[in-house]
């Protein structure tokens, strides 16, 4: 345990170099904060300073320049004062904020740079009160921390200073109280670390749990999970609250144990000063000095032994937020740039191991997808047709075998270039916050034509309801898309594919949210599409992908079988299998015996 402390406090002294890293651009304001601290704590020294010529001179000796000059000099010491402060306030806040300002930016980019495995090992709870929380606490550490370490370490200096200067006999005797000061504040500062440890961890599963029920809203109702939901909540805040609770209550015995030992400490002044030795050579002036520098040590000295803690509790803060953005990105040591790809992929005995799973996704797979031509996956839910395809925008490498694009080895691509040959529909469609056309020309495709949108939303089936609403294409579509259905939703993915015209496209579950109108007008459009360019199409609905160049048919991670349809019915395994169950289904849907001609005359590709 004091193994594991004892590095954490040397990693922790490196964290904050680090942080003092981040302050270097406003160095300016960051030195004409450092000089407003000390203007603070320089003038209130002073001010104590003149404690003892106000008592003695003015009032024993009458001295007509003091008295002409002590209500000027008070009046001046306070307004130069007051500018020292407020540039000691504004500038930390300045500074922290700008640093803050940065990781968190930093934070952000980090997420985006990301693997798809990071993604799935944490709860995206902890992913945003990193940004929200966490960020916030290194504003604590970086600004306000350090004003108080700076000006009260100052004010105190001082205030020793015009002890000394006053009695150092006196003085040194109350150094008696200093062991005891820095023994609460070790004892605090050890607790408090362990504390804001598990406080960061409760505040991202409370930014977890609220994403979950807002976002499962529907769900909860229909489920009843209210109580559970409440439950649930209310006992991460509740930790939460016991943890704030605990950081409180150190706060309050350190002060109150602080005040305590201060206390002491003027009692023992007021005793010694009063001793027969001390009492005559001491005037007012001195002793009424001694007592207000000693009240005022006193809160500065109660500030600073918080300051340790809320130091801490800024670095661990920090230490998370470093460690996320010092994570390796997605592996991208491909140099190889295409301008467009001919689209021939050739998996080689691929194998996927999830980073988390146990059991192998895939476990060898071997298929070649011609270039230009349309290659089905089907099979049973969970038999690694998604998983097969989350390969080819390299989402995962596989952990045994190979991919070919064009012939050479995929890991020798650069990734963007290699994602540009992508266009991707995939099983849980995600729209961004934003309109029908920001939503269509995403990212490198902002900047479309409006012709070009138009025309790709016309090929997706889609212009049908956009035309339909408020104001077209310009309409704000929120958050997640969630004004449109779930097939408006697929044709507006479906439009972006089209949109990016890239020279491989993956189709996962694409149309599976349409009716069967709208499906069969959308897979008119993507026959046309699929026309010179390598598909890859997954379906559960056979009767979309009949046509295709080849169905590879995939059982538990395996390809069991491939041919054309004609053959793989000829051959009378799985797929044969998997036809009649349809079919038939289809035939009892209907209640008719069309059967003949659904099988001769199937509906898409
Ligand atoms: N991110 C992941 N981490 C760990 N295991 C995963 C992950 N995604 C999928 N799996 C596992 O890999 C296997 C194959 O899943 P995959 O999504 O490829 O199936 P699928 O054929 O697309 O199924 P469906 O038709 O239901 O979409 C499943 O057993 C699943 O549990
Ligand atoms: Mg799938």
């Amino acid at each position: 345990m004091t193994d594991a402390s004892n590095h954490a406090s040397d990693s922790l002294f490196k964290i904050y170099r680090r942080l003092l890293q981040y302050t270097r651009p406003h160095w300016f304001i960051g030195c004409l904060a450092l000089l407003g601290m000390a203007v603070d704590a320089g003038c209130l020294t002073l001010f104590t300073r003149l404690i003892k010529p106000l008592l003695d001179n003015l009032f024993q000796q009458k001295d007509p320049s003091v008295i002409f000059w002590m209500p000027i000099w008070i009046v001046g010491i306070f307004i130069f004062r007051g500018v020292g402060t407020y540039w000691a306030d504004y500038g930390t806040a300045y500074v922290g904020r700008s640093v803050v300002q940065t990781i968190r930016v930093e934070v952000f980019d980090a997420y985006l740079r990301m693997t798809a495995a990071f993604f799935g090992n944490e709860a995206s709870g902890q992913q945003i009160a990193r940004i929200t929380y966490t960020s916030e606490q290194v504003a604590q550490a970086s600004s306000d921390a350090l004003k108080v370490a700076v000006t009260d370490s100052l004010t105190i200096v001082g205030m020793l200073g015009v002890m000394l200067w006053n009695s150092a006999y006196l003085t040194l005797a109350l150094l008696v109280m200093v062991p005891a000061i820095a023994l609460v504040a070790t004892v605090v500062s050890r607790r408090y670390r362990k504390i804001s440890r598990r406080i960061q961890g409760t505040m991202g599963t409370i930014t977890g749990a609220v994403e979950e029920t807002v976002n499962a809203h529907r769900e909860v109702k229909i489920y009843g999970g209210q109580n559970y939901e409440s439950a649930r909540f209310a006992a991460v805040a509740q930790s939460t609250r016991r943890l704030n609770l605990k950081v409180s209550s150190i706060n309050a015995l350190s002060s109150s144990t602080v005040q305590a030992v201060a206390a002491m400490a003027l009692a023992v002044l007021v005793f010694m000063a009063t001793r027969p030795s001390m009492i005559n050579s001491m005037t007012p002036g001195v002793f009424a000095s001694l007592l207000i520098a000693m009240g005022a040590i006193l809160p500065s000295l109660k500030r600073l032994t918080s300051v340790q803690p809320n130091m801490q509790r800024g670095l661990v803060a920090a230490q998370d937020l470093f460690a996320i953005i010092d994570m390796p990105p997605e592996p991208d040591l491909g140099t190889r740039v295409m301008d467009r790809a001919h689209g021939d992929i050739l998996f080689e005995s691929v194998k996927l191991v999830y980073p988390r799973g146990q059991a192998e996704a895939l476990g060898g797979v071997d298929l070649h997808c011609a270039a230009g031509k349309v290659t089905a996956l089907v099979g049973r839910s969970g038999s690694g047709k998604s998983s097969l395809v989350s390969l080819l925008p390299r989402f995962y490498a596989p952990s045994h075998g190979r991919i070919l694009l064009d012939g050479e080895n995929y890991e020798n691509y650069q990734l963007a270039s290699l994602r540009r040959q992508i266009a991707w529909v995939g099983q849980s469609v995600v729209l961004f916050d934003g309109t029908v056309a920001d939503n269509i020309a995403y990212g490198e495709l902002a900047g479309s034509s409006e012709a070009d949108i138009v025309a790709a939303a016309e090929a997706a089936n889609a212009m049908e309801f956009i035309s339909r609403m408020p104001q077209g294409l310009q309409t704000q579509i929120g958050q997640s898309g969630n004004m449109l259905s779930g097939g408006q939703r697929q044709r507006i993915a479906i439009a972006r594919a089209i949109l990016k015209n890239a020279p491989i496209l993956v189709l996962d579950e694409a149309t599976s949210a349409l009716d069967t109108e709208s499906e069969r007008l959308i897979q008119q459009a993507l026959q046309r599409l699929m026309k010179d360019r390598t598909t890859v199409v997954i379906a559960h609905r056979l009767s979309t992908i009949e046509h295709a160049d080849q169905i590879a048919v995939m059982d538990q991670g395996r390809i069991v079988e491939r041919g054309t349809h004609a053959e793989l019915i000829a051959l009378g395994g799985h797929y044969a299998a998997l036809h009649r169950m349809q079919f038939h289904d289809q035939t009892v849907d209907q209640s008719s015996d069309q059967a003949g001609e659904s099988v001769s005359q199937p509906a898409g590709i």
